[in-house]
């Protein structure tokens, strides 16, 4: 299990009632969310409770309809390159990774923003630039051996089986050295021992002094993982604390888990969730359970 706060903890990300509209629908209604440094946060509820479209909102892809995202005292421009420069990192529901580059390649475009010679240098290897390309290729390297993808480092990345592509996604979010990581169902379309090792490679993250917010409808990995969660139903959180709280309330209950959680640690699969993708591995066609407004 994880350990929770010390004497220096930080607030690194302080988020105050924001809302977003879609015409009518109100996806995410005055959502208040703070992370310390060191915690792993879940976000969880059922699907098209607002989840994506919250990180959406944290990560400049959509301008809130109101609120304010501050990320170590500094309120974030609604802007993606700005958000990844100040230190925010994510991966994708839908997988998105540059399918024809390779391994190394994708991970070399996420360190784009800690780099002076910019994107297209480091992929096309202009001259005058190398001493700075090797750094950033020793650090991609790196990353890709923390991940365990170093011996796939020059294949393609669409060659990758489909939790490699996830675990690739990961490392390409951390080449751009973030201080917080938000992770968009990380393990959905998973076998069990991936998604042990997701886990594993989550804490290994945290462990690094970055901090997580994750989405994930596998109720195991996130008690498992989890210092506190929160709970998004219909837009609104309804609930936030501990996790071993959070998976007793009855409101949770109610609304999203169907029943309580236990700590059963033999293999086996999540609580019941009706709308959550497999997590048995089968019937995985690459395609995560992704939504149009993943982007
Ligand atoms: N760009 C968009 N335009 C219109 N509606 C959207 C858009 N993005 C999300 N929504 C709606 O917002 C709600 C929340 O969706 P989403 O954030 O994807 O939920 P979750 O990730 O929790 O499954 C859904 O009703 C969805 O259809
Ligand atoms: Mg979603």
């Amino acid at each position: 299990m994880t350990t929770t706060t010390n004497a220096t903890t930080t607030k690194v990300l302080d988020v105050s009632g924001v809302t977003m509209k879609f015409g009518g629908l109100t996806a995410v209604r005055e959502v208040d969310l703070t992370v310390n440094s060191g915690e792993i946060v879940g976000l969880i509820g059922p699907n098209g409770a607002g989840k994506t479209t919250f990180f959406n909102c944290l990560t400049g892809l959509y301008v809130p309809t109101s609120g304010t995202v501050k990320y170590k005292d500094t309120v974030l421009p609604p802007k993606p390159h700005l958000v990844t420069k100040a230190g925010i990192a994510r991966t994708f529901q839908n997988i998105r990774l540059f399918a024809n580059m390779t391994v190394l390649e994708n991970v070399l475009v996420g360190r784009h923003t800690r780099t002076k010679e910019g994107l297209w240098s480091a992929l096309l290897r202009l001259p005058g630039f190398k001493r700075a390309e090797e750094e950033s290729r020793a650090k991609a390297m790196e990353l890709l051996e923390f991940t365990g993808l170093a011996h796939k480092a020059d294949h393609l990345a669409r060659n990758l089986p489909y939790g490699e592509q996830r675990k690739l996604e990961i490392a390409r979010a951390l080449a751009s050295e973030p201080g917080l990581l938000l992770l968009d169902e990380p393990t959905a379309g998973m076998n069990p021992a991936e998604t042990r090792a997701t886990e594993e490679l989550v804490f290994a993250i945290r462990d690094m002094g970055i901090a997580i917010v994750v989405i994930e409808h596998d109720i195991r990995f996130i008690m498992n993982l989890c210092d506190r969660v929160a709970v998004l139903v219909q837009g609104e959180k309804i609930v936030e604390g501990p996790a071993e709280v959070v998976q007793r309330d009855e409101r949770v209950i109610a609304a999203y888990l169907g029943e309580p959680y236990e700590d059963t640690t033999a293999a086996g699969s999540a609580a019941p969730s009706p709308e959550a993708p497999r997590a048995d591995g089968e019937d995985q066609d690459g395609a995560g359970p992704g939504k149009e407004n993943d982007r």
